[in-house]
This record gives structure tokens, sequence and C-alpha cells, in this order.
């Protein structure tokens, strides 16, 4: 037998020798060979893993290549079953990676050898790769998850995987084996973060173990297969440096939102879904002082602060039985009571603005948070309805007061047509006009046209108002030049 980590029926407690990690029986040889030249050993193999023989008569030559993937993927599965079946897993979670990886090529030597099976080198480093990635990590999902270039992966049922990169999504021919595998994959993803999904609890949104966030909603809820969305996590976020060189804002608007950081105005990054809100917001962190206690509170842990001096929180849904949630207003209301100089929320979404309008108003100003709003105005709007949402009941014109003296700044993030991610304006909420805040634009990104292969062609430009803020910058030993506030001259 092949297996130095074979399952055997009694394994002796307190031996030297490894556990064994997974025995793979002589039925995983009951395989159709990948070629019709090699000679196929007699198969046992169920009727629906087998390549159906007549269909595959009357496929023209140009679909060999197509066939031979088809048949490298069942013997994948069935391999991959055999492993799954047979796994020692007390064995396996004690194995290394490089341990796991050679017996995983041993087997597959073996088992294809027993099959005779033939496969070229790029073929059986192919499969060892993909059967270590399904006994391991996520099957299908590995490879996208090691690219770095990849933002966002979305998958829509088991044969269609969409990912983001440069803010373009874009199809992949990455698929699943089928539902079952791709529920398999998720059920994986979701247990080892102790949640259950399943018809009876349909969706689930976790945090993967390097930090990626994830979402993911089955059957017969979702109807034409699972969907799943991964954000990934970059430990390497972006700074204030790298989004100036992005083009993202300019040198001019980072030296000002540096003077609104630190003479602690709140700030409110807004944005669309993926417009690079938590990006800003972390690099906005980046401004703090290292000397300030700060607390941050999100759904999931995204932000990644320099300073020292930092107190994490993520909120938690009820548990399967109903129980045990703790809200972002929950973690919201303790911090208060721990002492923070600033609080992050990562984005403010519901109930919790009543309190975080609240920090802001009462000694935790220079405090951050992001919503999900397409302009300044559109955010007021927004601030204004979740407060209306969250039961209170107070006349519009008291709701504005709070939100005109809580909020000082808005930072308007956008994702844009070609995909570039752009601060697109920057707002200060200067009072109220009667019933209405007032606000002044500061800076905004003015476009202009279009080049031949649709990238935006634009530019940055101060609006030419006066910082309503000018004074307090002073006073904390901010002297802006007066330059970064005058409009662009083309
Ligand atoms: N200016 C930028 N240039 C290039 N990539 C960026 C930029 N800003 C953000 N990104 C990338 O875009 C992706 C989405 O960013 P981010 O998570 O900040 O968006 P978000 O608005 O918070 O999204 P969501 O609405 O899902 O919370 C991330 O992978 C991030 O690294
Ligand atoms: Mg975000």
């Amino acid at each position: 037998m092949f297996s130095r980590y074979k399952k055997t029926p009694a394994t002796k407690v307190g031996t030297d020798a490894p556990a064994p990690l997974a025995q793979v029986s002589k039925k995983t040889a009951a395989l159709e060979p990948l070629d019709e030249k090699v000679a196929p050993p007699k198969s046992k193999m169920p009727a629906n893993v087998r390549p159906n023989k007549t269909t595959a008569a009357r496929v023209e030559p140009m679909d060999k290549e197509k066939r031979r993937k088809e048949r490298l993927g069942d013997i994948k599965v069935a391999l991959h079953k055999e492993l799954l079946d047979n796994l020692n897993l007390s064995a396996l979670e004690a194995a290394t990676d490089q341990d796991l990886k050679s017996e995983i090529q041993e087997i597959v030597s073996e088992a294809l050898g027993e099959m005779g099976v033939v496969l070229n080198r790029d073929e059986r480093t192919t499969l060892n790769q993909d059967l270590f990635d399904e006994v391991k990590g996520l099957g299908p999902l590995e490879t996208l998850l090691k690219d770095e270039t990849v933002n966002d992966i979305l998958v829509n049922g088991p044969q269609q995987i969409f990912v983001e990169r440069d803010g373009k999504l874009m199809l992949t021919d990455v698929t699943f084996k089928d539902e079952r595998h791709l529920l398999r994959i998720i059920d994986k993803i979701v247990s080892a973060v102790g949640r259950r999904v399943d018809e009876s609890n349909p969706y689930v949104d976790a945090r993967l173990g390097d930090g990626s966030r994830f979402n993911a909603m089955v059957p017969p809820i979702a109807v034409d297969g699972s969907l799943v969305s991964i954000r990934k996590f970059k430990k390497e976020k972006l700074a204030i440096d790298d989004l100036v060189r992005f083009g993202a804002f300019t040198e001019e608007m980072a030296l000002y939102l540096e003077a609104a950081v630190s003479t602690r105005l709140n700030v409110i990054v807004s944005g669309g879904t993926g417009s690079g809100k938590t990006t800003t917001l972390n690099a906005l962190s980046s401004f703090i002082d290292n000397d300030e206690r700060i607390l941050t509170i999100e759904d999931t842990a995204e932000l990644q602060l320099q300073q020292t001096h930092v107190g994490r929180m993520e909120s938690r849904p009820a548990n399967v039985e109903g129980k045990g949630a703790v809200s972002q207003r929950d973690c919201l209301k303790n911090a208060l009571r721990m002492r923070p100089d600033r609080i992050i929320v990562g984005e403010t979404r519901g109930e919790e603005v009543i309190d975080m309008l609240q920090a802001m108003n009462t000694g935790h100003d220079g405090s951050m948070t992001t919503i999900h709003a397409n302009s300044a105005r559109d955010g007021v709007s927004r601030l204004e309805n979740m407060i209306a949402m969250a039961g209170i009941e107070m006349p519009l014109k008291a709701v504005r007061s709070q939100i005109s003296s809580a909020v000082n700044l808005i930072v308007q993030a956008s994702r844009l047509q070609d995909g570039s991610r752009r601060m697109t304006s920057i707002t200060e909420i200067t009072g109220m006009e009667g019933d209405v805040i007032s606000m002044q634009e500061v800076f905004r990104f003015k476009r202009v046209g279009l080049t031949p292969d649709n990238k935006i062609i634009g530019h940055f430009t101060a609006t030419g108002v006066r910082s309503h803020f000018s004074e307090r910058f002073k006073m904390w030993g901010y002297n802006l030049p007066h330059e970064i506030f005058e409009p662009y001259q083309g």
C-alpha cells in the first residue's frame, strides 16, 4: 500500500509513527482512462462518472481537449472522494502542507498507475495541486484567493465565477463540478468559523481565516445555485501615498485631509458598493496620532490601523437558535464606556447611527465612519432615514441639527465606469440655514471626457471656497498653503 498516512483499522496512540492521513482504496482505480489510446481497466465506476461512449463517439476532434479536461475532472472527483472518505482528520490537522502534498502526490501517482491513465507533467501537477486545494483548502476558489490581482470573487452557481480586477468584473474559466461540490466548499468555509448554512438557514455572512469577507446564500433562496461573494482581504492596505499615486485624490487633498483628521473633525466616508470606502477610511486613520486610544467597530473586521493603542470589536449575528447576537450598536454603547479618544465604525447602516452621532457630538470628536450613499447630500438623507428607521421620534429639524453639529466632513468615494476609484468630492458641513443643512464642496473631481478605450479623462480641482475650518486648522498649527484651495487652471 502506498500511503504512509493511510487510515489503519487501529491507530496506536503514543507511537512515534505519524498517524495516517488517508487511505485510498482500489476502488479509485475504477475509472476510464484519459485517452482512448490507453487500454482501460475494467470499469467499476458508477455510470454517472463514466464518460458516455455513445456521446463521445459523436464529438468532433476539436472537442477533444474539452473532453480530456472533463475526464481529468472526473478522475479528480473520484480521487478526492476517496481521499475524503478515508481521511484521518486528526492526522490531517497535524500534517504539514509539505507532508500532505507528498502524500497526495504518491497517492495520485499510484492510483493513476493502477487506472492505466497517462497524464503529462502539467496535468499531473495541476491534479496534485487541485487535490491538495480540495482537501486542505477551498477547491476551485483557492487559485482565485491566491491571485493577488483579484479583489472580489463572485460565484453565481457552480458554473459561473466572476472576479473583479482593477475595478472591472470579468468571467473566469474556473468552475465547480456541480452544485454539490460548491455546497461542500461553502459548508467547509462556514463550519470552519462555527456557522451553519442549509435550507433552513440559507444565508451566512462570515470572515474567513485570512480576514476576507465571505457571504453565501444557498438554494432554495438562491434560485439557480448557491451565490457566494468574497471580498478579499488585502494585508497591504493602500496607504495615502498609494492612493495619491493611483490618482484616487491629489496631494493637496491629502494635505487638507491630514489637517481635518488631525484636528479631530468628524468624518464620514460615503460611497457605493465596492467604491473604496473602507480603504479610504483606513488610509485616513493613518493621520491619527499614535498616542490616541482608538476603538473600532465593524460587522466584519477589515480595518488595519497602524497605531499602537487600538481596540477592535466585531459584531456577531444570532446563532441558529436566534440567540447571542451582539449588534454594532451594542458594541458602540459599550465602547463609550471604554474611554476612547476616537471611535471608528466600519459602516453605519442601521440603528447604531444614533449612538454614532451622539458620540461625535459628545467629546469623541475625530470619530469616523462610512455610509452607503452616492453624494454628500444623499449621505445626509441616508443618515436622516436611518434615524427615522431606528424609531426615534424627533422633528426633522432637530434630526438635521443633530447631524449638522455631529458631522463635519463628508468624503465621497466613487467607482467610475472605467473601474477607477476616486475621491470625487470633499464636502464640509457648515451648519443649518433654516431647516436645511448647509454644506460646501471644497474639492471635486471634474470629468471632461472619455478616451477612445473608455478611460475617463478628468482632473481634481478645488472649488475656490475658503474652508469653513481654516481658523481651526490654524489654531491647531496646520497652516495650509492657500494655493491648495485655488481651482485647477488647466
Ligand atoms: N483608489 C483605489 N485604487 C485601487 N484599488 C482600490 C482603491 N480603493 C479601493 N481599492 C480596492 O477596491 C476594493 C474595494 O475597496 P473597499 O473594500 O475599500 O470598498 P468598500 O466601498 O468599502 O466596499 P463595500 O461596499 O463592499 O464595503 C478593495 O480590494 C481595495 O483594495
Ligand atoms: Mg467596506
